[in-house]
């Protein structure tokens, strides 16, 4: 048996048992409320599968954000309990002060690091020493307690939620524990492949739509065809042999992204089998706005994965031609550009270089902005959550994690913003 990597254990025991029992005691209505993006959709997945087993009545709601204004709207039906999944860490105080009954199941950094506030049980694992950006995501935490129901054939949907969170490069600490569990009870196996066989596509689709890696030079499917023509490769094949693939990196050197190339690939008891593929499907859905596709598609609904598997392909496809499109503008430390909405954090990820990048969208009186970095960046002491928290001062709010943050802010203060943001980056890269 695995000792779990957790600092304090005794703690943890005592939490988890608490959300179990409240669980089992409840009887009435139970509100699961979560993000729209692969976390989130497996999170709530996985706490809605583990209701329904247990005999619970349930309801899901799917935000972007939880914003006060959602909280507020929410408090509105808080006689019924609710289970927050991939939020709630960072506004427990309000979620308290209006008087919720709930569980919050998150992997952002905590306001307060406390297990019980209120009517409130906090799962987080922050407070237990172990790092919510890189060693667990909200799907492992929703899996944490699902697995105290003995519901272990969940684990491999906990690591499609770390795989979208991007914690799987490699899977550490408590997810390397689920990962290890999910193998060991044979709902998941490892293998070493080309990333584009994770895909159920043609494989020349599978190279045209791929952004891990993104590779400018191959996003038009008549170039490809050329390449398989030129090594003898029918670019209709749903996956390629071992040979094909070994043939085709050779050919790919030129391109510098042969390491991202050959991947562990994570097949799993799902009617997607692919995790990384599925966690794709899954953000297609969320960035689509349709969301209840995704949910379906993780309670093994056939026609929702058709659907999400035409979804994710109309997403790519609108990606790359947006891709092709982006003007980017730099300033001293960072980088911005106006897109789309649904597309501006995968545009601007791929986008960072040497600064991060911000992409904004117009949604009526507010721009929503997304920033990325790398790693490299987060190691010269970038955070961008504390830079987007900055726009509490242009009227309106926003975190994240270090690499990867959002916000949103009142639309006439685009420029005095961008100002704020890149003298805060600025700080953070020279220290
Ligand atoms: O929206 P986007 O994908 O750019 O969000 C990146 C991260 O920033 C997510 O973890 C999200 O929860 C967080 N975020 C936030 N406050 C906002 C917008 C995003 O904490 N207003």
């Amino acid at each position: 048996m695995d000792i779990m990597p957790i600092e304090d254990i005794f703690k943890f025991n005592q939490i988890t048992g608490k959300i179990k029992e409240k669980l089992e005691t409840y009887n009435g209505l139970i509100r699961i409320v979560t993000h729209h993006d692969p976390d989130g959709l497996t999170s709530g997945s996985i706490v809605l599968k583990t209701l329904i087993r247990l005999n619970k009545n349930a309801q899901m709601t799917i935000l972007e954000h939880l914003s006060k204004e959602s909280i507020e709207d929410l408090a509105k039906e808080n006689d019924k309990m609710f289970i927050f999944c991939d939020m709630g860490s960072g506004q427990i105080e309000l979620i308290n002060n209006l008087g919720f009954n709930a569980i919050i199941l998150d992997h952002h950094p905590p306001k307060v690091a406390e297990t019980e506030i209120g009517n409130i049980l906090q799962l987080n694992p922050h407070i237990f020493g172990a790092n919510g950006a890189k060693e667990i995501s909200a799907s492992g935490v929703c899996y944490l307690i699902a697995r105290l129901f003995g519901y272990y054939d969940l684990a491999p949907i906990a690591i499609v939620g770390a795989i979208g969170d991007m914690q799987h490069l490699p899977f550490i600490g408590l997810n390397k524990y689920i990962l290890n569990e999910a193998r060991k009870n044979r709902y998941l196996s490892v293998i070493k492949d080309i990333v584009y066989n994770c895909y159920n596509l043609p494989i020349s689709k599978s190279i045209c739509y791929s952004t891990q890696p993104y590779i400018r030079e191959l996003s038009s499917i008549d170039k490809i065809k050329e390449i398989f023509d030129e090594l003898k490769i029918n670019p209709e094949k749903k996956g390629i042999t071992a040979k094909e693939a070994e043939n085709l990196l050779e050919y790919f050197e030129k391109f510098n992204k042969n390491d991202e190339l050959m991947v562990d690939r994570y097949e799993i008891n799902h009617k997607i089998n692919d995790a990384f593929y599925l966690s794709e499907v899954l953000n297609a859905c969320g960035r689509k706005e349709m969301t209840a596709v995704g949910i379906g598609i993780l309670l093994g609904d056939d026609e929702c994965i058709k659907h999400g598997e035409k979804l994710y392909i109309e997403y790519k496809e609108e990606l790359i031609e947006e891709l092709k499109n982006v003007k980017l503008n730099s300033m001293d430390n960072i980088e911005y550009f106006i897109g789309e909405k649904g597309k501006t954090g995968i545009i601007a990820a791929l986008m960072v270089k040497d600064k991060p990048v911000l992409g904004f969208n117009e949604q009526s009186e507010i721009y929503k902005v997304s920033s990325r970095g790398n790693k490299e960046l987060v190691e010269w002491g970038l955070n961008l959550s504390e830079a987007m928290a900055a726009s509490k001062e242009f009227g309106g709010d926003g975190g994240g994690h270090n690499i990867a943050s959002g916000a949103a802010l009142q639309k006439n203060y685009l420029n005095e913003f961008l100002e704020k943001v890149n003298e805060i980056v600025g700080k953070q890269l020279k220290k």
